[in-house]
This record gives structure tokens, sequence and C-alpha cells, in this order.
């Protein structure tokens, strides 16, 4: 997802991109990077390095971490979390994540009790300052995460369903399918195996340009020393003038699935996200598909994310249902795009169309493959709408 991510950093109003493993460094203003953390729909976390020092042990980890001047970033008497990665081989002191952790905590704390005699606790959620601390090839480099929490998150999901994909790889996989410049009046979006809604709501967000953190009321920096209050209240208002609510000028959206519970699930999560009234979800079988264009829109994105199966016997079933989602895009789509998201390379062969194109994404750590379709109208009478 980088090169994704560093174009919509770019339009977002980054500078100095530059694309690393899981991730993308970038220079901006205070305020650009809170329209970062409100607008992007892609990125996980937004980190503000603060600190870079060779750390090759933990007496060297202790030091750096001390040397910061905390009292820049947090009231005494306030609350911090430390979350610690690593990339390659850490020296042998601080392979361990938690005492890392333990470690830099205890310097900050320090440094508050030795200048002021007061200091802050640990509080996991929702802290006033959630710290990243990343150690690589004896470095550590600190950093405030001014997301707080993963941007993910988008705060309209309710508990309950199974295996939901995350809000932005969902996000990723509309913009590979072509989702952004298909989305306009009289097109549609139709989900033929929607589970808990994921990807037409974030569709949905998408089309009706409401700002993927604009349900999320905490953010990492919102408790900051350094926080810019006005700023942040700008873009908040400018995310509220910015949604487009008018259903005439969106596309119309369609969510299936089999199964009730789930359904409910993805009605809650919808009108969490404000997005109800413009997505229509029904119980129905993938058979039961009814045509889709033009009667959900002359042209338009129909796609699925099916379920994989783990056990070989399940991936035997799962074929009959896989080469119907071929089928019904072909016979059921004409003039319309198409889109796959599995988590297993056989079935996704099974599809039997010719992708117009191929993506490896990581759906946490499954290599999943995004298969994309365009499927031609040729001379098939359209349907009259009913
Ligand atoms: C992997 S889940 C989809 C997850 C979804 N993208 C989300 O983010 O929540 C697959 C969904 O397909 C549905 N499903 C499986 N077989 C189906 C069929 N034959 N017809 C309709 N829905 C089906 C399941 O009920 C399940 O909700």
């Amino acid at each position: 997802m980088e090169q994704l991510l560093e174009q919509e950093l770019a339009g977002l109003g980054a500078t100095s991109l530059k694309r690393e493993r899981a991730g993308v460094r970038f220079e901006a203003e205070l305020a650009t990077a809170y329209r970062i953390c409100l607008w992007s729909r892609l990125a996980s976390r937004i980190l503000l390095p603060i600190s870079h020092f060779a750390a090759p042990d933990a007496r060297k980890l202790y030091a750096g971490v001390k040397a910061i001047r905390w009292r820049d970033h947090l009231k005494p008497e306030g609350t911090l979390a430390i979350d610690v990665t690593q990339s390659g081989q850490p020296s042998p002191e601080l392979r361990n994540t938690h005492f890392v952790a333990l470690k830099s905590k205890d310097a900050i704390c320090d440094q508050f009790m030795s200048t002021v005699g007061v200091r802050p606790s640990v509080e996991l959620a929702q802290p006033d300052l959630q710290i990243r601390i990343h150690l690589e090839k004896g470095e550590a480099t600190v950093s405030i995460d001014l997301s707080g929490d993963s941007l993910h998150r988008r705060g309209y999901r309710a508990a309950g369903a199974q295996a939901p994909l995350k809000e932005n790889l969902a996000s990723a996989i509309l913009i590979l399918a072509g989702w952004p410049a298909l989305s306009k009046p009289g097109a549609g979006f139709v989900d033929l195996m929607c589970g808990s809604g994921t990807l037409p709501i974030e569709a949905a967000l998408m089309s009706s340009n409401t700002a993927p953190g604009y349900f999320r009321e905490y953010y990492g920096f919102l408790g900051w020393l350094g926080h810019d209050a006005a700023a942040w209240k700008l873009l908040k208002k400018q995310a509220i003038e910015a949604r487009i609510t008018d259903p005439k000028k969106l596309p119309r959206f369609f969510a299936f699935d089999r199964d009730n519970r789930t359904l409910s699930v993805a009605r809650e999560n919808a009108a969490e996200a404000m997005v109800s009234e413009l997505i229509h979800f029904e119980r129905r079988e993938l058979k039961d598909a009814s045509q889709i264009a033009p009667n959900y829109g002359s042209t338009g994105l129909v796609g699925a994310n099916p379920p994989y199966g783990e056990r070989l016997s399940e991936v035997e079933e799962l074929k009959t249902d896989y080469k119907l989602i071929g089928d019904t895009f072909k016979q059921k789509a004409p003039g319309w795009n198409g889109f796959v998201f599995t988590g297993s390379a056989e079935l996704s062969k099974v599809v039997g169309l010719k992708p117009s194109a191929r993506h490896l994404l990581y759906n946490g750590s499954i290599e999943c493959r995004l298969l994309t379709y365009e499927m031609y109208s040729g001379s098939r009478t359209p349907v009259t709408p009913s």
C-alpha cells in the first residue's frame, strides 16, 4: 500500500515524500499532519519523530530517552503509553519490547521526578501522549504518535462481525479497483458478499467526501502539549462542510449477504457512519443475484470479498461460489468494473474471467489477492429497469 499512500499523502499536502518499508516518510506543517490524520483513508498511524540516537544497549536507550525535554510534550500529571517496534536483529538486551517500554517509561518518569517532583502515569487506552519507540540497527527513533490509535479504527464499527476487513484495507481495495473515478451520480456500487459492510460503507464515505476520521473522538495529539487546537477546530469545521449529503448527487450502493446476523451488524455500522440512507442492504444468496446493469446503474463497480476457506474441503466447496461470482460479473454486470479480494490464490483462479490487473495486499499477515475486471457491454440487449 506504500505507493497508494504516498499519492494520498501528496494530495493532502505532504512534501519530501519518501517511500519506506510499510510506511512513507514526509514533511508537513502541523496543521497538514492533522489534516492527514483526519483525511487519510489508507494510513494506520502518523508519527512525529522527536529524537533519534544510538541505542545499542539498555543504558544508552535510557540516556537517550531521558535527554528529550518531556515537559514540552506532556504535563507532569499527564498519562502516557509507549509502544515499541523493532526491525532486523535487536541487541540481546533490547530484544524484549516490554522491557524497552519499561526502561523508556522509567527514563521519562525519572526526568519528571528530578525536575518537578511529580511523574506521569501509564494509561494504555487513550493516553495524553502515545509514544512510539522504534529500534533498528542499534539506533532508536522516538516519535509522538499523532494518530494515537490506529487510523483504521474510524469509530463507526460495532462489535460482532466475523473477519471484517480493516477499513483502510477496504479503502485501498476500492481505490485500486477504480472506485474514485467510477463514483458519480447514476453509477452504482454492489457488494455481493458484504459481511459487516466495510466495503460499501468505505465506498459511500469516499463518494460523499466524508473524512474517514469524521467519527473519531480520540487522536494522539489532543492531549499533547504541542497541540494546535485552533488548527484542529478549523479542519473539523471544513470536514463538516465538505460532506455531500444529497443522494441525487451520489451513486447508489447495494450490499448483499446470505447471513441475517451479519447484515444487522452491517446496518448498525452504516448508521454509525451516517450512510444508512445511501446503502440498500438485503439478504440475498449469491446465486440469486439479480441483473446488475443497468438496473443498479449504467456503470459501476461490483465486487466480493468471499470466504476463502482454511481447510481443503472448504476450498473445494467454495469453488462453486467463486465460479458463480465470475459468471455474475459477466452475465449480470456488462459495462461495469468488478473486483474479487481473496486470501486464496487457488480460488482466485476459479473466477474464470481474465483480470485487468492483479494486486498483492496483506490482510494482517495473510497474503491476499485483489483481482480487478472490466466487463464489456458487448451486444447484450439492455434489461429494462423494473
Ligand atoms: C469474508 S466475509 C466478508 C467480509 C466483509 N468484506 C467485511 O469487511 O465485513 C464473506 C461474507 O460472505 C458471505 N457469504 C458466503 N457465502 C455466500 C453466498 N453464497 N451468498 C451470499 N453471501 C455469502 C458470508 O455470510 C460473509 O459475511
